[in-house]
């Protein structure tokens, strides 16, 4: 047990629309801490996720977003990334002890949550749940490695998922 001015500090991972945002939001709330999510840091420091993508390429926005993660991380508090930060093993490694967790869903149950989404990855000619598909499946490896716990997002609600997330957050102290 440590004390209560213990920040806890938690990241939430996982593929697009998995929920980070609003699940984060609520475990937040819950645990009186700040939340920080980094791709909304991104933009307000550098526009939209779509023209970074277009103007500089992805290469660039993972480094943006690598800086980010680590600022937020110096911060404390609940922060939540987005779905390709684990892609990059400078990312993965900020992460390591720290307590991560992974939201996972279905392909059925993100259908509707990506539908008119301005993701760049789910963009172009391809079935955008199929493109999700396969990209949660490439990714899948790198969510399991920081992960310290998984939690799916597909069936209940938000505020359920973000209880049980608060539980076992509070039993790890
Ligand atoms: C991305 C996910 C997005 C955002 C960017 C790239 C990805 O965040 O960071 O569009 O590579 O999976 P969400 O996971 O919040 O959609």
């Amino acid at each position: 047990m440590t004390s209560e001015a213990d920040p806890l500090t938690l990241v939430l991972v996982g593929p697009m629309a998995a929920g980070k945002t609003s699940v984060g939001r609520r475990v937040a709330r819950r645990l009186g801490v700040a939340f920080v999510d980094t791709d909304k840091r991104i933009v307000a420091a550098h526009g939209p996720i779509p023209d970074i993508f277009a103007e500089h390429g992805e290469p660039h926005f993972r480094e943006l977003e690598r800086a980010a993660v680590a600022e937020a991380l110096s911060e404390g508090g609940v922060i939540s990334l987005g779905g390709g930060a684990v892609t990059q093993a400078d990312t993965r490694d900020l992460l390591k002890d720290q307590p991560v967790v992974f939201l996972t869903v279905s392909a059925d149950a993100v259908a509707g949550r990506i539908r008119g989404s301005n993701r760049p990855l789910l963009a172009g000619e391809e079935d955008p749940v199929e493109r999700w598909t396969k990209i949660f499946e490439e990714r899948r490896r790198w969510y399991a490695e920081v992960a310290s716990a998984t939690f799916d997002t597909s069936r209940r609600p938000m505020q359920k998922i973000a209880d049980d997330i608060v539980a076992w957050r509070r039993e790890q102290r």
